[in-house]
């Protein structure tokens, strides 16, 4: 993964580039460094290990200053996260580059490049790009031409960006397969990752497209294909308004607390002019939906993590409520295999952030396969996904800075649902089945709040599971994606292993871990599978372990010593999904604060997964 950032203009450009960092930081933030051309003409680089904090600590003891430099933070995917690997590379004084993605042939280039006497430093796959430019130079080509040459013998998906003294005032970024927006300001230019992060320098944009190499100056910017580099290309200039999202925790202590309890309000956005009294509005995934939709006869979703378990539990709704056959995988999956599309498909991608690899990766394959349209269920609207995409529903989380995603479930699911709704409306369902879970979708947040409300319970708990080693999360029909994801909220946070079951499997496995030390969560809405799971619950009872229920109302469950219940909101039973994820979020999230991890940027994880 990682974020570049790069700046040109007439004055120091490190506080630019550090606090660009900032607001990358959600793509990696094991390492961080950046590089500026010194007074002197040479390029001068600070990294470290850890988080951008660090690097500025680093600065303030040994100031860097200069008017075109480049900076990135790192998720380690070749090589550990150390200083020695972290971006900035240099060939000697020649280059400094910074990129993100991955170069799959790196092994043949370092092979090649040590073979002829390159002295490399570090354990990356982007350490020889620096090593290749500067080869190009040494030829005696301009700089553009060198990094384009460079780029040619490169294989995989690569965001570059380089600074070098052979073009002071310059820099040459590349975009094949990794994300890179230019920034044009006044006397400045700017390059990053993600537009969100320059919006407080500029308003102006132009988003590269794949295969561009383009020389940012702070006079001016000109475009030419990597493919040949003498044809210049004209790109649109896009006027984005507004001011980067503050990372502001308000009163809370992490964002993932901040944005569990602002789930009420994205709930109300995520529907804001999407339905009236009665009725889902048509022209929610845009104007063309209505002649699509009536035309779809099964349903697609891609996706990957959290929004992959978005997926699973729409499929119960899309299978259940509309009727239509619905296929769900991740997209890592999809991607490298040969998928059997049927006849009048729709292909669903769920991303919150729209930049993650894998999910562009199958976006970009299924418009070869036939399907009646895409669509993206996508919080960024200015994201690749939603750009690439023929049907978007923005879900109006509000931005999301903690790594487990939260908000962002609840709107992707209302939109999964909304989605349901229009797609059962097509194929001719009665209004009255509309209107009923439309007038419950009203509620939402007042129900989501109510769940929020067994905080004080939850946090209790959560203290008597900071020393177990195991959990396990147990659901039946749409609550068995629901246990799937709290499972993963439980481990990616605390760092327990917690594994996620239909609860009918139990026998067919895990109930053989079932002992005292074992607590087993249950996710228990009042529906017609409650007996069953009921049946489930007592099979845990009977082989002594701790059980903690999430009851709904009207159901049987009492608490006694070795079960604790807490008793959910009576809810529509297609609403349980979202709401039953809400104090499982909680769960999450007080084990983790009372095991002191670092709940908002755990370890090894990222934001955005743009790499594969
Ligand atoms: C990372 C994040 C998860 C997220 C997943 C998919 O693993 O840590 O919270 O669910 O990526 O991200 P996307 O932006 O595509 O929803």
């Amino acid at each position: 993964m990682c974020g570049i950032i790069g700046a040109v203009g007439t004055r120091d450009v490190v506080p630019i580039l550090l606090d660009g960092l900032r607001g990358l930081e959600y793509r990696g933030y094991d390492s961080a460094g950046l590089a500026v051309i010194d007074s002197t003409q040479r390029p001068v680089r600070e990294r470290t290990r850890g988080k951008v904090t660090s690097l500025v600590e680093k600065l303030n003891a040994r100031p860097l200053c200069g008017t075109t430099g480049i900076a990135h933070t790192r998720w380690a995917t070749h090589g550990a996260p150390s200083e020695r690997n972290a971006h900035p590379h240099v060939c000697g004084a020649k280059v400094a580059i910074a990129h993100n993605g991955i170069i799959e042939n790196y092994e043949t280039l370092r092979r090649e490049l040590l073979a002829t006497g390159a002295m490399l430093e570090s354990e990356t796959d982007s350490e020889v790009i620096a090593h290749l430019i500067a080869r190009e130079i040494d030829a005696d080509r301009s700089l553009l031409d060198s990094v384009a040459q460079a780029c040619h013998r490169l294989e995989g998906a690569f965001a570059i960006e380089v600074a070098s003294p052979k073009v002071p005032d310059a820099l040459i970024v590349v975009r094949v397969g990794s994300p890179l927006v230019v920034g044009i300001g006044d006397g400045e230019a700017f390059v990053a990752s993600a537009l969100d992060a320059l919006l407080d320098l500029t308003d102006q944009f132009v988003v590269l497209e794949e295969g561009d190499i383009a020389e940012v100056r702070c006079d001016g910017l000109r475009i030419f294909s990597l493919a040949s580099p003498k044809r210049e290309i004209k790109r649109e200039v896009l006027k984005v308004e507004g001011k980067r999202h503050l990372k502001d925790k308000g009163e809370f202590d992490t964002f993932m607390h901040k944005e569990i309890h602002e789930q009420p309000e994205a709930a109300v956005r995520a529907l804001e002019s999407r339905i009236s009294g009665t009725r889902v509005l048509q022209p929610v995934f845009g104007v063309a939906a209505e002649r699509v939709l009536s035309r779809v006869r099964s349903v697609h979703i891609v996706a990957a993590g959290s929004s992959y378990h978005c997926g699973l539990i729409a499929k119960y709704w899309i299978e259940d409520v509309a009727g239509l056959p619905c296929q769900v995988e991740v997209a890592s999956e999809f991607r490298y295999r040969k998928a059997v599309v049927l006849p009048g498909s729709l292909f669903v991608a769920i991303s919150q952030s729209g930049e993650t690899a894998d999910t562009l990766a199958a976006l970009r394959i299924s418009r070869r396969l036939g399907f009646v349209a895409s669509l993206a269920i996508c919080n960024v609207p200015t994201s690749t996904l939603v750009r690439e995409s023929n049907m978007t529903y923005l879900m109006q989380a509000g931005p999301e800075f903690s790594v487990a995603s939260t908000k962002a479930i609840s709107c992707s699911l209302v939109g999964l649902l909304l989605l349901t709704l229009l797609l059962g409306r097509s194929r001719g369902h009665s209004p009255d089945a509309e209107a009923e879970v439309v007038e419950a979708l009203h509620s939402l947040d007042d129900d989501i709040r109510e769940a929020l409300a067994l905080e004080p319970q939850i946090e209790t708990l959560a203290a008597q599971l900071i020393h177990r080693n195991h959990a396990l999360f147990l659901g039946r029909g749409p609550q068995y994606p629901v246990a799937l994801e709290a499972a993963l909220k439980l481990k990616e946070i605390s760092y327990i292993h917690a594994e996620g079951y239909p609860a009918g499997e139990l026998k067919h496995g895990p109930l053989a871990l079932i002992d005292e030390s074992m607590p087993v969560i249950v996710i228990a809405p009042k529906d017609d599978l409650i007996e069953k799971l009921a049946s489930n619950v007592r099979e845990v009872e009977a082989r002594g372990g701790e059980l903690i229920v999430f009851a709904g109302q009207d159901t049987s469950f009492a608490a006694r010593s070795d079960m604790h219940v807490l008793p959910m909101p009576r809810v529509h039973e297609l609403l349980a999904p979202i709401i039953y994820n809400v104090p499982l979020q909680l769960l999450a999230y007080h084990v983790a604060r009372c095991k002191g991890t670092d709940i908002d940027q755990p370890r090894n994880l990222a934001k955005a997964v743009t790499v594969e």
